[in-house]
């Protein structure tokens, strides 16, 4: 059983000066401090509000006020008939983790030099609003998860083993052919199936496998910040060119007059990533064209199909073109990203290279999790479980939108919210700059990312990225009254 902190576990509590007043404020930094430096941990229990205002002799009403706001903070959570716990969702903020300012540069590499910025840019937010994909009680996995987990590392196929095969286990690949035939319509056999550690690294293999040096490859503009950096990065020199998207996808004649010979297009056709609008079949069929006839491959990244919240998503672009398109999936969204499976759907041609990188990066895939990923998938598990978070995030996203409409005037900010997924993108109504109110925004609590750095230089536009994950409602309002707040001290500065 968990233990219950008791106030000796909080060193810092001698810091609460009474006479100094403010009792409150101070009570809330303090707990604030102890659960940064780590001396509470995610899960660890409160005392109570009464046990505590004894311990302290100060009024109870002072400690429920703090621990509300904590709460609301996303700090604490509260637990009908159990009491107050650090949350959860502040697991991953080790304290012990290397802080990328804090690194001296001098003596690296430029190539080093430049992993020490992408590791900058790539720090997990807080697990607060509005961080993506963060899921808790409502939007974790069923039991089923934890049993199956349970049973298949005490014995059988996940129990300790030797090494295993890179292209990932047999019965996931063939659970998620069945998933992805069914679910996306996507053409394949399980043998055309390589799990992946996420689509970054599915991504990352192909940027290694596809090229030869200076090859030119089409990126949609904006396009994720996972696939520029990996492209910007690679040792083939890649020659990059940015192809503006409208309403309908990926403007395909424009990547033809710029590089009609480009080996390959990078493009997120459910879902264009971050403004959010499908494919249009006809784009789908001038790309499909233009990739047959060049030879070249498409990489479709189809990272958040399944959370459509209206009618039904668009096939998969790599029916059209099994031969030429390369099919990325993932369960960081429907599941939990801290899980770090996916999967690339590979012509017959590439899934040997496919798993020889593989090896030689990490071996292969961790093989329990695979296993008791296969058979939540095979017992429809899955399923049931994407239809209930699409309606807590359904449920959200609309909160969201509307708290945005109370406090946020359209002179200073609009929401696109488009109609699947995890983000919605709030556009700056003026120009300003998206880095620095986002830096403010993350300072002040709110875990926000700016979506200027998925633009070209060019197509700069400035907004916030908005991840939907399944936080409570008085975080989510507070958060957005915050926002509010920096972005009109910010366009009033100008
Ligand atoms: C467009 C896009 N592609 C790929 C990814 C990477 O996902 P994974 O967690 O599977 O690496 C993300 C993650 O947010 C994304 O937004």
């Amino acid at each position: 059983m968990a233990r219950i902190a008791k106030v000796i576990d909080l060193p810092s509590i001698v810091k609460l000066n009474k006479a100094t007043g403010q009792i409150g404020a101070q009570l809330i930094q303090i707990l604030r401090e102890a659960v940064q430096q780590g001396d509470l941990q995610a899960g660890d229990p409160l005392p109570s509000s009464r046990e505590l205002a004894q311990t302290l002799a100060i009024a109870r009403g002072t400690i429920i006020e703090a621990y509300d706001q904590l709460i609301a903070e996303g700090v604490l959570e509260a637990r009908a008939r159990q009491g107050t716990f650090v949350s959860h969702a502040l697991k991953s903020q080790s304290p012990q983790s290397v802080s990328p300012q804090s690194i001296d540069t001098e003596s690296l590499t430029d190539a080093a030099r430049t992993y020490v910025e992408i590791f900058k840019e790539f720090k997990p937010l807080a697990h607060r609003p509005f961080a993506i994909s963060v899921p808790t009680g409502r939007t974790q996995p069923s039991d089923a998860w934890r049993k199956f987990g349970n049973r298949f590392r005490a014995r059988g196929v996940a129990a300790p083993s030797g090494y295993d095969d890179p292209q990932g286990v047999y019965a996931l690949r063939s659970a998620i052919a069945d998933y992805v035939r069914r679910s996306r319509s996507v053409q394949c056999e399980p043998e055309q199936i390589v799990i992946t550690s996420g689509i970054q690294q599915a991504l990352y293999l192909c940027s290694q496998i596809l090229f030869t040096h200076q090859d030119s490859v089409w990126v949609e503009d904006p396009a994720y910040r996972g696939t520029t950096a990996i492209l910007e990065n690679s040792l083939h020199q890649l020659q990059i060119y940015r192809v503006p998207v409208d309403q309908e996808g990926i403007l395909v004649q424009k990547g033809i007059d710029l590089a009609p010979q480009a080996r390959a297009a990078f493009v997120t056709p459910s879902h264009q990533y971050p403004l959010g609008m499908p494919m249009s079949l006809a784009r789908r069929t001038e790309l499909v064209a233009w990739a047959k006839q060049q030879r070249a491959w498409i990489v479709e990244d189809d990272y958040d199909s399944e959370l459509r919240y209206t009618g039904q998503p668009f096939p998969a672009l790599q029916a059209m073109a099994p031969d030429q398109v390369i099919y990325l999936g993932t369960f960081s969204k429907v599941l939990f990203p801290s899980l770090r499976l996916g999967y690339a759907v590979l012509p017959k041609v590439l899934v040997a290279p496919f798993c020889g990188l593989r090896a030689l990066i990490d071996r292969h895939p961790p093989s329990a999790d695979q296993h008791v990923l296969a058979a939540f998938i095979q017992e429809g598990y899955l399923e049931r479980h994407i239809r209930r978070i699409r309606n807590v995030y359904a449920e959200n996203r609309q909160q969201i939108i509307q708290l945005i409409d109370r406090y946020i005037p359209k002179t200073h900010a609009f929401i696109e919210a488009g109609d699947q997924g995890m983000h919605m993108v709030l556009w700056l109504a003026a120009p300003a700059d998206d880095l620095k109110i986002a830096q403010t925004a993350v300072e002040a609590g709110v875990s926000i990312k700016a979506v200027s750095p998925t633009f070209s230089h060019a197509a700069q536009r400035a907004g916030l990225i908005l991840g939907l994950g399944d936080f409570d409602l008085l975080q989510i309002e507070n958060a957005i009254k915050t926002l509010a707040q920096i972005i009109r001290q910010h366009l009033e500065l100008k």
